[in-house]
């Protein structure tokens, strides 16, 4: 059965009024929409994790960085609420604009620290726009859990980090990144590659995992990162916007794996910008060896 899709917020409010009023937990997973397997499993977490599920359809103006990018970003509600009809979920929430940013709205929720460099060093204004709507959206729907992909780890540490902040009373479920069998990051930009290049993308992940077990073998982390970007290169991809070591606690950079980690990577391949991430833990034996 597909989800009543509500437009405006005064009909979410009720909504979420009288599921308080029964004491059912309320789970929301937003997205921008062209629904694919990833969101899929994020409503399949909220679905085992609330007894109520909200998902948020908005493409979010003001999280777009280039204006053409926004123009052609997949406007796909019929599919989508086809997509969704399998998890029965409990509305769909797809307001107007009107609805997130109301006449003469000025205001910016902006999280320093972890918004800057990686994605926040090339996308302007892109977690400003981010961390604004996603604060609407925990509001407006009021929910006890959202989920989010590990996917976009950078964004998931951003919305972690306002959440504590502002004292949102909400938990944030991050969630693994589904892959394709070849290992590519599910993402509503894989349509836009074409064949050829659709053959040569899953190099990023490729790269990515090896770094990953050399520097868990010993490898410097300077030395995995060079052969990487090589491999990205040689696989295909014109050019590595950005290939760097973080901390997955804080997303401060990192000389070595000395603490739980992640490899984090912006590529372009055929025109199309791809993210991915992976993680790196520190093998126990090197974490306890005396120095
Ligand atoms: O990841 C997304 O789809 C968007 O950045 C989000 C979290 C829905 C905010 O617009």
């Amino acid at each position: 059965m597909t989800a009543p899709i509500v437009r405006r917020l005064a009909e979410l409010r009720a909504l979420t009024a009288r599921w308080r009023a029964e004491g059912a937990r309320i789970g929301v997973v937003p997205t921008m929409g062209a629904l694919h397997a990833g969101h899929l499993s994020l409503v399949e977490a909220a679905k085992a994790g609330a007894d109520r599920v909200i998902v948020t359809i908005f493409v979010n103006p003001r999280q777009f960085n280039n204006p053409d990018d926004l123009a052609n970003y997949p406007r796909t509600e019929g599919s989508d609420a086809a997509k969704l009809a399998p998890f029965a979920v409990d509305a769909i929430y797809v307001p107007a604009p009107d609805q997130v940013y109301p006449e003469g709205f000025a205001t910016t929720v902006s999280v320093s620290g972890v918004s800057e460099g990686l994605c926040g060093a090339h996308r302007p204004g892109h977690f400003d726009g981010v961390a604004t709507v996603v604060t609407k959206l925990l509001l407006q729907t009021q929910a006890d859990r959202a989920y989010f992909g590990e996917k976009d780890f950078q964004q998931l540490m951003v919305v972690r980090r306002l959440v504590r902040d502002l004292g949102i009373p909400v938990e944030i479920v991050g969630c693994p990144t589904v892959r394709e069998p070849d290992g590519l990051a599910l993402s509503s930009r894989n349509v836009r590659l074409g064949h050829t290049a659709r053959a040569k993308a899953p190099a990023l992940f490729a790269a990515l995992t090896r770094a990953v077990k050399e520097m868990s073998e010993g490898a410097p982390v300077g030395q995995a990162l060079g052969e990487a970007r090589a491999a990205v290169l040689a696989g295909g991809y014109s050019d590595v916007e950005y290939l760097e070591f973080r901390s997955a606690a804080t997303l401060a950079p990192l000389q070595a794996l000395s603490e739980p980690a992640r490899l984090l990577v912006a590529a372009h391949l055929d025109g199309v910008r791809l993210i991915d991430n992976v993680p790196a833990v520190p093998q126990r034996a090197a974490a306890f060896a005396p120095s």
